[in-house]
């Protein structure tokens, strides 16, 4: 294994739905065991970090995030031992394995709910947060707009509301109850214990409530967060922490602390609609102004970054005016449409247009982070959009054209194949693709390669280049004497464009085998939606 600790900087995460992926034993979910089998296939893709959606087991009414028992696995993707072996085999390749680490509320179904709805005086009451009125905490928002209608719920059998930021089937943990505390601790010690590489820590701006707030990020919350990391700085060093705070960057900042004492990385929730603004507009100018208002971080952090992910695509972080303007673009129709978001994949997002998504896996494998792939967008996948809540986002991976997309081998799978004439698994699936020099995925496959090859993608410093036009996100990433210049036309148009290199040579990193060597003013002509990754030769190359 890599053992730099620094190590999450410079990886590839894929994010994996267990059941989607891969079905062993033949009862159309896919498991552990399943994808244990497609190890090579993301190693050969240059995946270097897994990040496993909830695989506990759960009443799946909001699939895995409602946790019945913290301790196990749901039955549908296997046993403990089918995890280790998981484990084992990624490690063994050099990949590492986060999961999904649910710790702000668990199912209704979690014995410590059953147990303290049923009894005032049960130890596990003060486990969850209980009002007699619905009244309290009135400034917090209802994060599932279009399902939940408040915050709180009546229990007939506690004779009290309960308090939810999520589903009611979600009752919400009570993180001042210092005993919720120590539980939550434990359950991490048990997984590290054996053997993940971290966690994907679930909302974690919402563990602590307090009256006149609007209770998310308190210093309260980041203070238990803190005793979560010092507990793996003590106990498991190289293990991280990845925050999931769908915020503005200055308030995710404090969830990176001084750099050792809370989270390890964040998501960069605000990146993400404004790639897809700035891709419709043909100008750089949102992405910009999100990148020139994200504060430095630490050293030790880095962000992550994603294009898409397992939920609806979140414009929670833009403005009113510019959620409806993507939403006007980008879910014409309201079935679309899902809560602050869109219940969509990338290529249908990017009307399938192979330049579009080359493009922003472009940004996603260049821009300051480490990247996050969803799982089959490196194929193209599509998406089914009159399936339940975020199901349409999480169909089955198409792994080939025989039956049931080579998922699996049952007649009915956990949700239908996508098989419409555009994304169908005949003409989209991992073994054409694999096969076809030129596809999708050789093309994100090669990006991965070049990527690595180049440190400056994962730890460089990052500048803006002035393009004399709005419609090229070009930048600079820079890291020690290594300069990488990256060159994005958003537009549809062909876009000219000049670089001062001062004499200095520059390579194509996307085409090795043809590297352009110019000198002085460069001019570039970049075709509609081109990019390029070009590397200013350092001088003693050239000696050689
Ligand atoms: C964020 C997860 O990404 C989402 O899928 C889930 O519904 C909520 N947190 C609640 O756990």
């Amino acid at each position: 294994m890599m053992n730099d600790s620094l190590w999450y900087k410079d990886v590839v995460f894929y994010e994996v739905n267990v059941r989607a992926f891969y079905d062993s034993n033949g009862d159309g979910y896919g498991d552990l065991r399943g994808l244990m089998s497609k190890l090579d296939y993301l190693k050969e893709l240059g995946v270097d970090c897994l990040w496993l959606l909830p695989i506990y087991p759960s009443p799946l009414k909001d699939d895995g995030y409602d946790i019945a028992d913290y301790y196990n696995i749901h039955p549908d993707y296997g046993t403990l031992d089918d995890f280790k072996a998981l484990l084992d085999a990624a490690h063994q390749r050099d990949m590492r394995v986060i999961t999904d680490l649910v710790l702000n509320h668990t199912s209704d179904q979690h014995p410590w709910f059953q147990a303290a709805r049923k009894d005032k005086n049960s130890v596990y009451r003060e486990y969850y947060v209980w009002s007699d009125s619905d009244q309290m905490f009135s400034e917090a928002r209802i994060i599932f707009l279009d399902s939940v209608e408040s915050n709180w719920t009546w229990d007939e059998e506690a004779g009290q509301y309960y308090w939810h930021r999520f589903y009611a089937s979600q009752p919400d943990l009570n993180f001042d109850n210092p005993a919720v505390q120590d539980e939550i601790l434990k359950v991490i010690a048990f997984w590290l214990d054996l053997g993940v590489d971290g966690f994907r820590a679930d909302a974690v701006p919402y563990l602590i409530e307090r009256e006149g707030t609007n209770c998310e990020n308190l210093p309260e919350t980041h203070a238990y967060l803190k005793k979560i990391r010092e507990y793996l700085n003590e106990n498991y060093p190289d293990r991280i922490l990845l925050a999931e705070a769908n915020q503005w960057p200055e308030e995710v900042l404090p969830y990176f602390g001084d750099g050792t004492d809370e989270f390890h990385m964040g998501f960069h929730f605000p990146v993400m609609p404004r790639l897809f603004m700035s891709i419709r507009k043909g100008d750089r100018s949102a992405l910009q102004w999100i990148l020139d208002h994200t504060p430095p971080i630490p050293e030790t952090n880095q962000w992550c970054i994603f294009l898409r992910n397992h939920d609806e695509l979140t414009l929670e972080m833009v403005t009113p005016e510019e959620r409806e303007w993507l939403w006007k673009e980008y879910a014409p129709e309201p079935r679309m449409r899902l809560n602050q978001g869109i219940r969509r994949r990338l290529a249908p997002l990017l009307d399938n247009d192979r330049r579009k998504i080359e493009l922003l896996n472009s940004m996603l494998f260049t821009l300051p982070g480490s990247p996050i792939i969803y799982y089959g967008d490196e194929i193209g996948m599509g998406d089914n959009i009159w399936l339940e809540d975020r199901n349409g986002v999480r169909t089955p991976m198409q792994w080939n054209q025989s039956m049931n997309a080579g998922f699996s081998r049952n007649e009915t799978t956990y949700a239908p194949l996508i098989d419409d004439d555009v994304y169908g698994y005949h003409r989209v699936n991992v073994e054409t693709q694999m096969q076809t020099p030129g596809s999708l995925w050789q093309t994100i496959k090669g990006m991965i390669s070049v990527r690595k090859g180049e440190p400056a993608f994962s730890r460089g410093d990052f500048e803006w280049l002035d393009c004399n036009t709005r419609a090229v996100a070009g930048y600079v990433r820079n890291l020690g004497g290594e300069r990488l210049i990256i060159l994005n036309n958003l537009s549809d148009q062909v876009q000219t464009i000049s670089c001062g290199m001062h004499g200095q040579n520059l390579i194509d990193l996307l085409h090795r085998d043809t590297p352009s060597f110019q000198k002085g003013q460069i001019e570039f002509q970049l075709q509609p939606y081109e990019y390029r990754w070009l590397k200013v030769q350092a001088l003693w190359e050239l000696l050689y």
